[in-house]
């Protein structure tokens, strides 16, 4: 595999009379994709059907010409005023009732039938006339779905979207309300049409209508980008059609619309997510402001590999400061190099940073490029140069395929959804809890790998781990059954039926020769008042009380004495959330006993194994040698003492595995 650089550029930005420089400039500095075209909508069809292709397809031309592949976006992120205010019940509603309005960018609603003709429209219209164009390689689907909320929408348009899609699910009223509930507070309907969005309500709506209303959303997104990839593979063959997903974005199943993506990618900020969608505390931040989390990034590489089997690229790379956080720092020198690096190791087959040149003029002016405002080369130039040039010596030596991963972790959005809907104490977020597994996983030098709620077979893994799933998809139950490696559930997995209700069997819910335990009442807790774990460590935010069946084991006990961590063969249950103390010594212990060699990394070091190599990171902000954790000889690349910002990467025989 070719490991590749690219950009995002907008020539609509700019002056034709600059392109051709641009152009030579981006193939001078070693990249080989340029991603254009996601917002231009009112430059392509300024009215209705008049349609202005032709600067575009010269632009095309212009980078072609210098030898870049270009992936095109769909501008369908950015209606144009005309259209808004010829459908004006195509802009989104919030859930306070208030519409939002024209004026940035995604201002549409996804249920809105109207809309989603007029970007079929502009996508067939789009893929017809430069599908074919030699230069064009790629088409990016819209922009970033659900970036500033924008999944859920309380429309006339979605409640009557809603209302179809529950006839479809329920087929009559009366199964509606069995399922639901609705005899609870009289929530009981006679008829499809009387159902409302569980917005605006007095109190809580219920908890499964809300499921319903999450799964329809979710749906819709899916829809949406279905219909422009159908269009783009029959009018523009041979491309991959690539959707650019967001970091912490969960308001819609990305497996889903993966499904339907030849490749999964990503915008990775990670000082914009640092700063802005961090559970850390303010030391951590302060800590790694200038470097982003340590685990942040390659969750999400890993994370978004795994929703279009394998293929995936970063879209965007923060290049310096962004403008969007509460506070927008300069990473630190080599940071930029390192964030690139780390998404190939990660098995991304192509980093394009965002963006070309820094526009001086509208919403992203503070928003850094590779380029200064005045065409001189900004900090991040000289990493991507960097990069280029250690990938041009380089690459031949790294296999193609990542490989397995030592740990399998099940991610579920529905998940999310139930636990965002009744997270029954403030904290309990479904993220944050995955997000701390796969933290401690990392920290013990472990590589992961994402599995879906439906994934059918754990082959390759000796550990799986399944925290807080909230219902069990079809087969699960038996891929864990026949799996022979180790297994760990848990807390709150199992925990309700697909229709948001207690299970009649107590959670976990699985069968008895798997798991022979039940959760008999659960408490939350305040950040101030763990529960204590024996050997060290506790239970936070969240703590069930476990009724073992005979024949199964106590493997760790609260400090009452009520089971904390049981065993049956080789499946666990974990019957709370694990602070930072008890939950390493609960993952060094599994991974011992499934065979997997750990290293225990500090704060910013981490690895990851690529193929037949592995790499390190230095996030932190002083060095570590690599000689502690059994590397010998120099690195292919980098130095055995990893200085801060630094990668090193070796074979796994010569990094002692
Ligand atoms: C992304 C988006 C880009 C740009 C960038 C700024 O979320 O896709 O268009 O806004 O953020 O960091």
């Amino acid at each position: 595999m070719n490991r590749t650089l690219g950009v995002c550029y907008y020539p609509e930005h700019w002056p034709e009379s600059q392109w051709a420089e641009d152009a030579a400039r981006m193939a001078k500095l070693g990249l080989t994709h340029v991603r254009i075209g996601e917002f231009a909508w009112s430059r392509l069809e300024p009215r209705r059907g008049a349609y202005e292709f032709d600067w575009l397809s010269r632009a095309i031309d212009t980078l072609h010409a210098a030898g870049l592949k270009v992936v095109l976006g769909t501008p369908t992120a950015t209606p144009p005023k005309w259209l808004v205010d010829e459908m004006p019940d195509m802009l989104p509603v919030g859930a306070d009732g208030s519409v939002r309005k024209f004026g940035s960018r995604r201002h549409y609603d996804f249920s809105h039938e109207g809309y989603l003709e007029e970007c079929k429209r502009i996508t067939l219209a789009l893929a017809k006339a430069l599908g074919d164009h030699p230069g064009v390689t790629a088409w990016q689907t819209d922009n970033e779905y659900d970036c500033h909320d924008t999944t859920l929408s309380y429309s006339p348009a979605a409640r009557a979207g809603f209302q179809s899609w529950l006839q479809r699910k329920y087929q009559s009223p009366e199964a509606l309300n069995r399922a639901w509930g609705n005899v609870f507070w009289s929530m009981e309907i006679s008829d499809f049409s009387e159902i409302e969005l569980p917005n605006l309500t007095v109190t809580e709506a219920n908890p499964a209508h809300v499921m319903d209303f999450r799964r329809y959303a979710s749906d819709m997104v899916v829809r949406f980008n279905k219909a422009q990839a159908d269009i783009i593979r029959v009018h523009s063959p041979g491309r991959d059609v690539i959707h650019n997903f967001m970091g912490r974005t969960l308001a819609f199943d990305h497996f889903a619309v993966g499904a339907d993506l030849d490749i999964s990618s990503w915008d990775s900020y990670p000082l914009g997510f640092l700063e802005d969608r961090s559970d850390q505390n303010d030391d951590w931040k302060q800590k790694f402001a200038r470097a982003g989390d340590p685990d942040f990034q390659a969750f999400h590489h890993d994370l978004y590999r795994a929703t279009s089997k394998g293929r995936w690229w970063v879209m965007e790379q923060q290049p310096g400061p962004v403008n969007w956080a509460p506070h927008n720092p300069a990473p630190r020198d080599g940071m930029v190099r390192l964030w690139s690096w780390e998404a190939f190791a990660h098995g991304a087959e192509t980093v394009s940073y965002f963006r070309w040149r820094q526009a001086p003029f509208a919403q992203e002016q503070m928003h850094a490029g590779l380029l200064r405002p005045d065409s001189i080369e900004a900090e991040g130039f000289f990493e991507a140069a960097k990069v280029a040039e250690e990938l041009a010596d380089l690459d031949g030596e790294l296999d193609d395929a990542a490989g397995c991963g030592d740990v399998a972790i099940v991610f579920d959005y529905a998940s999310a959804w139930a636990w965002e809907i009744q997270p029954q104490g403030r904290e309990f977020d479904y993220f944050r809890l995955v997000f701390d597994f796969y933290r401690t996983l990392r920290r013990l030098g472990l590589s992961v790998d994402f599995v879906p709620a439906g994934t059918q077979s754990f082959d390759g893994y000796r550990l799986v781990l399944i925290p807080g799933l909230f219902t069990w998809a079809p087969g699960l139950p038996d891929a864990i059954r026949s799996h022979d490696g180790h297994v760990l559930i848990g807390p709150r997995s199992g925990s309700k039926t697909a229709d948001f209700a207690i299970p009649g069997k107590l959670p976990p819910a699985l069968p008895d020769d798997i798991l022979g335990v039940r959760v008999a009442r659960i408490e939350t807790l305040r950040a101030d008042t763990p529960v204590q774990v024996s050997g060290g460590g506790a239970f936070q935010f969240w703590r069930e009380f476990l009724e073992l069946d005979a024949g199964t084991e106590t493997v760790l006990s609260a400090e009452d004495g009520v089971p904390a961590l049981m065993k049956q063969g080789n499946v666990h249950y974990l019957g709370g959330w694990p602070d930072a103390d008890l939950l390493p010594g609960i993952m060094k212990k599994l991974s011992g006993e499934a065979g997997l060699s750990i290293r225990e990394l500090p704060d910013g070091v981490r690895l990851r194994r690529h193929g037949n190599h592995v790499f390190a990171f230095n996030y932190g902000a002083t060095s570590f040698n690599l000689a502690d954790l059994g590397w010998r000889g120099e690195p292919l690349l980098g130095r055995l003492v990893l200085e801060p910002s630094g990668i090193a990467f070796t074979r796994l025989v010569d990094a002692g595995y």
